[in-house]
């Protein structure tokens, strides 16, 4: 018994696989359920009593050995398993990741904050869940004001059982909160998603998102609006284009107007994105009204100011000629694909 339990040792010490399978055969040959050491174990059991005090230790002592070797091996193969063992070519070009791309919405957003950044305007930004004073009545909404059913709005709290805490209709939330913690003069331009209670369609949608901007200094004219907006739309889409104001209403600016610009898709000559008309209404503007200034704890014989507020989506509609405005949130990764890729 001892002559074979030598044998055996020296033949593990030197044992030395190439790959999994010799492992397992070794493994099979000495641990197995008919292997070696079971044998020894079975022949242990017929040795003379005086024998078994000398053999038992030997034989644990090598089952031992056996063990040891195995569970090393084995270890060190799992490891590094792929190289050797599954004979991987290395010679074959690696799996390639592909790069994500920018929202056609974050790539619009991103390029109205640099035109404006490069005019000294700085960005600034608000909750999404608003009180009544900041979404309507600081902007010059009386309450019960019908002018407040312009926005249908998403209610989600009362306070002394009149509605009061929403998800915010427009970012020009934000300019309050801006003015009401702050000094003149302002420039800033406020990014953001805003809501509305409309039934989605291609053409609305119950969230979507806005860009407010706010000029407030002395001196500030209707003339500073037209201009700081006619630069920032020729940035947007260059100078084969016109644009015109239109009279309009808001009820925190006074006077107010409309921007359209001649259809980018059709040039002016009519098609279903400006419906037939040749113009596409791009954002709305005007002076900002004195009881906002007040509201906010500005002297407004000291002070005046310009907004404005357009919509992204819009504005991605006419750049990449979008039709159907439920693409922005699908995340149908066919129709994100198709813009920029991200540069690292
Ligand atoms: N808040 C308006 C809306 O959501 C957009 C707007 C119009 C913002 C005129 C302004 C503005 O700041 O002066 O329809």
């Amino acid at each position: 018994m001892q002559e074979h339990i030598d044998k055996y040792t020296s033949e593990i010490d030197g044992f030395s696989p190439a790959n999994h399978d010799e492992l397992e055969s070794f493994r099979i040959k000495f641990l197995g359920t008919k292997g070696i050491i079971k044998d020894l174990f079975e022949q242990f059991k017929t040795v003379t009593a005086e024998e078994k005090r000398v053999f038992g230790k030997v034989l644990n002592q090598f089952k031992q050995l056996a063990e040891t070797k195995y569970n090393e091996l084995k270890e060190s193969f799992d490891l590094q398993p792929a190289t050797q063992n599954a004979q991987i070519d290395l010679t074959l070009p690696g799996e390639g990741f592909e790069i994500g791309s920018r929202h056609p919405l974050t790539l619009v957003r991103n390029e109205i904050i640099d035109i404006f950044k490069r005019l000294g305007f700085v960005v600034a930004e608000g909750p999404e869940i608003e009180d009544d004073w900041h979404n309507f009545s600081a902007l010059n909404f009386p309450e019960e004001h019908p002018a407040r059913d312009m926005q249908d709005t998403f209610f989600i709290k009362k306070n002394n059982g009149k509605d009061d805490i929403a998800l915010r209709t427009h970012t020009s939330s934000v300019q309050v909160r801006m003015m009401e913690n702050g000094k003149p003069p302002f420039r800033a331009i406020m990014p953001g998603r805003v809501y509305r209670n409309e039934a989605i369609s291609a053409r609305a949608h119950c969230f979507f998102h806005q860009v407010e901007g706010l000029y407030v200094d002395e001196n500030v004219s209707f003339a500073d609006l037209k201009q700081t907006l006619y630069h920032f739309v020729k940035e947007l889409y260059g100078e084969d284009f016109k644009v015109r104001f239109r009279p309009s209403y808001f009820p925190f600016t006074e006077p107010s107007a409309e921007m359209d610009i001649s259809c980018t898709i059709c040039k002016g000559a009519g098609c279903n994105m400006c419906k037939y008309s040749g113009w596409v209404e791009i954002l709305g503007c005007g002076m900002v009204d004195p009881n906002v200034l007040e509201n906010c704890g500005i002297d407004s014989k000291k002070y005046t100011g310009f907004a404005f507020g357009m919509g992204i989506e819009r504005i991605a509609n006419l750049k990449y000629v979008i039709r159907d405005l439920r693409l922005f949130s699908e995340n149908d990764t066919r129709f994100l694909k198709q813009f920029q890729p991200e540069v690292i």
